[in-house]
C-alpha cells in the first residue's frame, strides 16, 4: 500500500532522524516503470536483481519488457510511447542515442544523484561523457559488456579434434573439423543485429583496430571502400557455410543453447551469452570456454548498458526514479547484476573476487585496451554511430549475408552509401 507522504520529506531527510522508528513513518513510495529487453534466462535473472533492489527501497517496479535481442523492438515501442506523451520513468537506451533523446527535451536531469554519488570520480570518462547532455547527467550506466567474444563447447571441440582459434585461418580449420565430426560449427541467429555482431568481429580480427575505427566509427569513405573492407566482407560471408539451415530468424539465446547442449561448437556473441551458460548451470573453463573472437585478443569492443531517465510529472515517482539511478550505481548492485548478466561492473573499484575467469579477463583487457588505444565502441550495439546510420549499415550487411548473388564489392558500395545516411 502506498502511504500518503510529503515528497520534500525525502528518504535522506528520514535517514538523518535516527531516533525515529523508520517503518512507522510515511515513506515516499513511488512507482518506476522500466523499459528493457532483458527477457532471456540470464537477462531475466539480472533484471530481477534490479527490481529487487528497487523494491528494497520501498518503491514498486512496473515492468515494461519488450522481447527482442539487441533492443530494436524495444526502441520502436519506446518511440510510440514517448510520442503519445506517455514515457516510462526509465528506459534502456545506449550510446549516441542518449544524445538524440536528450535533444528532444524529454530526459530528466539527474545531476543531484550523480553529485551525491560522486559519479564523475567513479566512472571512466568515456562512459560519463556518454551519460551526459550539455554537461548534465541524463542517464545512468549499468555495466560493461565485451562484444568480441567467441563461446566454445570444449567437448564438441574435443570430439572434432579442433583447437580454439586465435585467428581467422585457425577459425576455418576448426570449423571444417567440427563439420566433419557432424556438428554445426557455428550457432548463428540470422537476425540483422546478430549478423552485424559477427561482421564487426570479422572487421576487427581481419582489418585490425585502426581499420575498425576508421571504417565503423569514423565512417571514413576511403576505409569503407578499401581492399581491406572487401577482404573483411569475403571472410564474413565464408562463415555462412558453417551455420545451419535453421539459422534465419533464430534468437541469440537459442543459438547459445545449441552450444550449451553441444549441438554446435561455437557462437560469436557478446558476454550476455555467458549469462545463458551460467543460468544453465554451466561452469567456465569446464563446460564452456570464452576466448576473444579470432584476431582480436588485444582489442575490446564495448557495449555499455544504460538507463535514460525521462521527465516525470509525479514528484513521488520522480524521487523513486532517482532512487533507481542511485541503486544502479551502488557497489552491491553493480556486482550482483553483472554476475548474472555476464558483464563487468561499470563503476571503477568494484572487487572482482566473486567473478569468473572470463569476467576477470574482460576487466583486465578493458584497462589494457584503453591504454593501448584499442578500446572500441561496438557498432552493432549502438555505441559507435547514430542509430539511423547503424540501421542502414545493418540492413546492407544482412542483405549481403542472405544473398546468393551479391558480391563483396557490391556490398561494399552499399555499405559505404549507408554510412552517408543523415
Ligand atoms: C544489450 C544487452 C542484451 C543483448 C541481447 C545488447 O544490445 O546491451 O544487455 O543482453 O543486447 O539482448
Amino acid at each position: 500500500m502506498t502511504k500518503a507522504c510529503n515528497p520534500a520529506f525525502s528518504r535522506k531527510a528520514l535517514a538523518a532522524i535516527t531516533a525515529i522508528n523508520f517503518s512507522a513513518l510515511p515513506v515516499c513510495a513511488g512507482e518506476v516503470e522500466v523499459l528493457h529487453w532483458w527477457t532471456s534466462g540470464g537477462e531475466a535473472k539480472a533484471a530481477q536483481s534490479l527490481k529487487a533492489s528497487l523494491q528494497l527501497k520501498g518503491h514498486s517496479w512496473k515492468d515494461f519488457a519488450v522481447a527482442g535481442g539487441g533492443g530494436d523492438s524495444a526502441m520502436t515501442v519506446l518511440k510510440s510511447r514517448v510520442v503519445s506523451g506517455n514515457a516510462p520513468a526509465a528506459a534502456q537506451i545506449k550510446g549516441p542515442s542518449l544524445q538524440d533523446w536528450a535533444r528532444e527535451g524529454v530526459l530528466a536531469n539527474i545531476d543531484d544523484v550523480a553529485k551525491a554519488g560522486h559519479w564523475d570520480d567513479l566512472l571512466p570518462k568515456v562512459v560519463s561523457d556518454q551519460m551526459k547532455f550539455k554537461g548534465s547527467y541524463i542517464a545512468v550506466p549499468v555495466n560493461v559488456h565485451r562484444v568480441n567474444w567467441l563461446w566454445i563447447n570444449p567437448q564438441a571441440f574435443k570430439r572434432a579434434g579442433a583447437k580454439a582459434p586465435s585467428n581467422w585461418d585457425e577459425f576455418f580449420v576448426a570449423a571444417e573439423a567440427l563439420k566433419k565430426a557432424g556438428l554445426i560449427p557455428v550457432a548463428h541467429g540470422g537476425q540483422n543485429w546478430q549478423d552485424l555482431t559477427l561482421f564487426e568481429d570479422v572487421a576487427l580480427g581481419v582489418g585490425g583496430s585502426d581499420f575498425y575505427r576508421q571504417a565503423l566509427v569514423q565512417l571514413d569513405q576511403a576505409a569503407l571502400n578499401s581492399a581491406t573492407m572487401e577482404k573483411v566482407l569475403g571472410t564474413f560471408k565464408r562463415v555462412k557455410a558453417y551455420t545451419d539451415k535453421n539459422s534465419p530468424g533464430r534468437d541469440w539465446n537459442l543459438a547459445s543453447a545449441m552450444v550449451i547442449k553441444g549441438e554446435a561448437g561455437m557462437q560469436f556473441m557478446g558476454d550476455w551469452a555467458k549469462g545463458e551458460f551460467i543460468a544453465a548451470g554451466k561452469a567456465p573453463g569446464k563446460d564452456f570456454i570464452c576466448t576473444p573472437s579470432p584476431g582480436s585478443a588485444k582489442a575490446f569492443t564495448y557495449n555499455i548498458d544504460s538507463f535514460a531517465m525521462f521527465k516525470l510529472k509525479n514528484e513521488t515517482n520522480s524521487l523513486a526514479q532517482k532512487d533507481l539511478a542511485a541503486t544502479i550505481m551502488g557497489p552491491e548492485f553493480q556486482e550482483t547484476f553483472s554476475l548474472n548478466k555476464g558483464s563487468i561492473p561499470v563503476r571503477v573499484g568494484v572487487k572482482m573476487d566473486k567473478f569468473d575467469e572470463c569476467a576477470k579477463q574482460s576487466s583486465s583487457d578493458f584497462g589494457s585496451s584503453a591504454k593501448a588505444g584499442t578500446l572500441l565502441p561496438s557498432i552493432a550495439h549502438g555505441m559507435a554511430v547514430p542509430s539511423a546510420v547503424e540501421g542502414a549499415i545493418k540492413d546492407a550487411i544482412s542483405q549481403f549475408w542472405n544473398s546468393d548473388r551479391m558480391s563483396a564489392r557490391e556490398a561494399m558500395q552499399q555499405i559505404a552509401t549507408a554510412a552517408r545516411t543523415k
